[in-house]
């Protein structure tokens, strides 16, 4: 490694609230800085250009996604709060070696096709409606809390047909496990109650899959899960359940991040919400380019080497770790003509929002479902929606995360 690839002062501080509202100038400054430039405080390496994200989710062997290859995880280890989501995640299928990830994938994919994920469309609108209806009632209304938030998990708790009696124990099970990968600051009974409320949340899904072993269903998540057979293979109950949990954790902040910011994006741009007014089709080009234009992703997504490598120009030791700035990638100036101008007609083929590779997100063809299906029915059925004041970011370590968007539903004449 030589020095002049090291910046004498890494511009880079992910939980400065500055980066929250507009991390590009800084992304902008690190490119500049070089494709790959250590990033000290983080002890890692910030991968900035599109061409070595690109390599990094290529070689998955090389750029492993199972954090045990770290360097420094053993002083890591035991940090966690909730040694129980801990265990869980740690059979994720993000963290397998390529093969057994193929073989879980494989098994998987049958649930997350377009064709299978449309015929959600029905359970996700009713649930949208459902919410509208409510929020109807008074004319403020604050888009996180009140719309966003609950979507994902009233989502996935249809998916996955959680009894109504039980709803309670599977929301506490959700919240138990962002927490554990988290870096609140909780208190003690805090983090026993989490772990209380994760062992109450793998009991259940545990039922759930046993119950639904001897009674399989037609277009159901769990019972494709447990059905699809590979050269006679099935997943396993504790495969299944840590998938389950992969799909809560990998669906929730991040939805609720992109129905959030695709609004913002829309009520700041008449323009742009007369053409949806006009045709519906023109959202699904909006998602495509805030996800472009304005990635949620705070730290991108993370590597290890497995092996001493070189990359971008500077040598990367066996053991080190990889921050793959997404968000970097997409502004960058040598795949996309004017980055920095959010235009639908662009191409976006070589958009790496949803990763790349073996690990491309599982739940694209969802998030776009949801996203289109509760931001088309938002503005179809308040069509004078307005923004009363502008989002204001919170804490999360992974996401640009908004805690609120206050928006007005009704347009009154003075
Ligand atoms: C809302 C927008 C979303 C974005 C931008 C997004 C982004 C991503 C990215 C960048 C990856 C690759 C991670 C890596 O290579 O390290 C990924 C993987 C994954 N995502 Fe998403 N995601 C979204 C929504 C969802 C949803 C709704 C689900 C599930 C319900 C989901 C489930 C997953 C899973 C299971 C993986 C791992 C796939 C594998 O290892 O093969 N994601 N996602």
């Amino acid at each position: 490694m030589s020095s002049k690839q090291v910046p004498q002062s890494c511009p880079f501080h992910p939980q400065d609230p500055n980066f929250n509202a507009n991390p590009f100038p800084v992304l902008k400054e690190l490119r500049e800085a070089g494709p790959v430039v250590y990033w000290e405080e983080g002890q890692s390496w910030l991968v900035t250009s599109h061409e070595d994200v690109i390599k990094v989710f290529r070689d998955n062997d090389l750029f492993s996604t199972n954090f045990m290859n770290w360097e420094h995880i053993a002083s890591m280890m035991g940090a966690s709060s909730n040694p129980v989501m801990e265990e869980i995640m740690l059979d994720n299928m993000m963290m397998l070696p390529t093969k057994e990830h193929g073989r879980i994938r494989r098994l998987v994919r049958p649930a997350f096709t377009p064709r299978a994920v449309e015929k959600l469309a029905p359970t996700v609108q009713k649930i949208v409606d459902e919410m509208l209806e409510e929020a109807e009632k008074s004319d403020s209304f604050e888009l996180v809390s009140q719309f966003a938030e609950p979507i994902p998990a009233r989502v996935m708790s249809a998916i996955l047909k959680i009894p109504e009696e039980a709803r309670e124990t599977f929301n506490r099970f959700t919240l138990a496990l962002l927490m554990s990968y988290g870096q609140g600051d909780y208190s003690e009974e805090e983090k026993q109650k989490a772990i209380q409320h994760s062992e109450e949340g793998l009991d259940l899904i545990r039922d759930l899959i046993e119950a639904r072993r001897k009674n399989l269903q037609e277009d159901d998540l769990l019972s494709i899960l447990i059905e699809n057979e590979e050269k006679g293979e099935r997943l396993n109950t504790k495969e299944l359940v840590s998938m389950v949990a992969g799909l809560i954790a990998g669906g929730f902040e991040t939805t609720v991040s992109l129905i959030t910011f695709v609004t913002w994006h829309i009520l700041q741009r008449p323009e742009l919400k007369a053409r949806i007014d006009s045709d519906p089709s023109v959202l699904l080009q909006t998602i495509e380019e805030v996800l472009r234009f304005d990635h949620f992703t705070k730290m991108g997504v993370y590597r290890y080497a497995t092996q001493d490598t070189e990359l971008g120009g500077v040598e990367i030791k066996k053991g080190q770790r990889l921050v793959v700035l997404i968000n970097s990638a997409l502004r960058d100036e040598s795949v996309f003509t004017n980055p920095d101008t959010f235009d639908l007609e662009r191409d976006r083929s070589a958009s790496v929002a949803f990763g790349y590779g073996v690990h491309f997100c599982l739940g694209a063809h969802l998030a776009r479902l949801e996203v289109r299906i509760a931001v088309g029915t938002l503005l179809k059925r308040f069509p004078n929606i307005s923004v009363v004041q502008p989002p204001v970011f919170g804490f999360s370590p992974v996401v640009r995360k908004v805690d609120t968007l206050q928006l007005k539903l009704h347009h009154h004449d003075a």
